[in-house]
């Protein structure tokens, strides 16, 4: 297969000047999850231009739709709209205008992707079956596609797949990485409360130090992915924040603690939850307190359906050439578009942003996190490429 990545004459880099304003304007303007209200407002005011039936859904997102008039099946194609609060490092033009937020994480190009391909498929028309245009508010810990999703926004017509990308620093521009199977972790929040007793520091037989019990309970957590999952399976148990304390001559009552548990099978998911409870209530008893437990199963994993994702695959090698279609590991990391992909068949994909020369390199949810938007262009033609192998009549349903 000859390499396409050079092109210039695709959909995507005929409309990359669209896509570059647009996302620029996004970048200017961040808000949080579930306040995207000015970005509702553009998104809105742009399909209506294009003569895109759409709704609001989890109350800041868009649903739009696109219909061939054929019967045929229905893709949902997926961009989330949510900023970070971060302040942004930087001296280009369109750095963010919201004191203290920034879209630090590439939200900002998948919108102006699925804009553009949105424009370019409304204006050339698809075989059959019809597109939802889902801009899901929330995706940074606010669960936005769970509102959406209670929103309706699979049904009527019923979603048959759901496609999104992520543009990704792991990747160089131009270059696309779509797996199958596992792609990135199921998220848990614990939070452990140690319950000891308080006391004077200088006489601790008097107390039960939750300090000390604190410091067992996360040692012998780290246990439970060294020692009891598989190794050739993968998890992670963070404790990120340990609450505790207010002197140095004074043992305190009580000790929380937070963090996160990562893992990518349920099983694997199963044994961890029930691990850390045990440590916890164990450790904690043994040593003459207690601990409360509340764990919360935030996010499945997100899992890519294997057909899906290998005409997924087939429309990338198709849009940047089959050598620059790289492999790629999962990552830990939480995405809620595992709640699409809970309820239907589909594939995330990784789209390549960095470009070293140009110092773009900062990881993302960083201060100075930016991209190559050349990969705006390789999204657009990722997207309609999708569309069109999806929707065509020579595939069976
Ligand atoms: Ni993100």
């Amino acid at each position: 297969m000859t390499d396409r990545s050079k092109q210039t004459d695709s959909p995507g880099h005929r409309l990359l000047d669209f896509a570059v304003d647009l996302r620029r304007d996004f970048h200017r303007h961040p808000e949080i999850g579930m306040r995207e209200k000015r970005t509702q407002k553009i998104i809105r005011n742009l399909l209506k231009e294009l003569k895109i039936k759409h709704r609001n859904v989890a109350g800041t997102g868009v649903l739009g739709m696109i219909r061939s008039g054929k019967p045929g099946p229905t893709l949902m194609l997926r961009a989330d709209m949510d900023a970070l609060p971060v302040t942004e490092i930087s001296d280009a033009p369109y750095c963010s205008v919201n004191e203290g937020f920034m879209h630090a994480c590439g939200h900002d190009a998948h919108m102006a992707v699925l804009l553009s391909a949105a424009r370019h498929l409304r204006e050339t028309g698809i075989p059959r079956g019809s597109v939802k245009l889902c801009f899901q508010p929330g995706e940074e810990g606010f669960k936005g596609a769970a509102d959406v999703i209670r929103d309706g926004a699979l049904r009527r017509p019923d979603v048959d797949a759901a496609v999104g990308l992520h543009v990704w620093r792991d990747l160089k521009v131009g270059q696309i990485a779509v797996l199958s199977g596992p792609v990135m972790a199921a998220v848990d929040l614990v939070e452990i409360t140690i319950t000891g007793k308080g006391g004077h520091a200088a006489m601790p037989h008097l107390s039960v130090d939750p300090v000390l019990i604190s410091a067992h309970v996360i040692t012998a957590l780290q246990s439970i992915v060294s020692r009891q999952v598989d190794p050739l399976d993968t998890g992670v148990v963070t404790i990120a924040s340990v609450d505790a304390g207010t002197a140095h001559n004074i043992i305190p009552e009580e000790v929380v603690l937070r963090g996160t548990c990562r893992t990518f099978r349920k099983a694997t998911r199963k044994l961890v939850r029930k691990r850390v409870e045990q440590i916890a209530r164990g450790i904690a008893r043994s040593m003459g307190g207690s601990a409360k437990v509340d764990y919360d199963e935030f996010l499945p994993a997100t899992v890519n359906d294997p057909t899906v994702a290998a005409l997924v695959r087939e429309a990338a090698e198709a849009v940047v050439g089959k050598k620059n279609v790289v492999p790629a590991e999962p990552s830990m990391g939480g995405e809620d578009m595992s709640l699409y992909l809970n309820e239907v068949p589909g594939c995330f994909a990784f789209v390549g942003l960095r470009n070293e020369k140009r110092g773009i390199e900062f990881p993302h949810h960083h201060a100075r996190f930016e991209m190559d938007e050349g990969c705006l262009a390789v999204g657009t033609d990722l997207m309609i490429e999708v569309t069109k192998r999806f929707l065509a009549d020579s595939r069976p349903v």
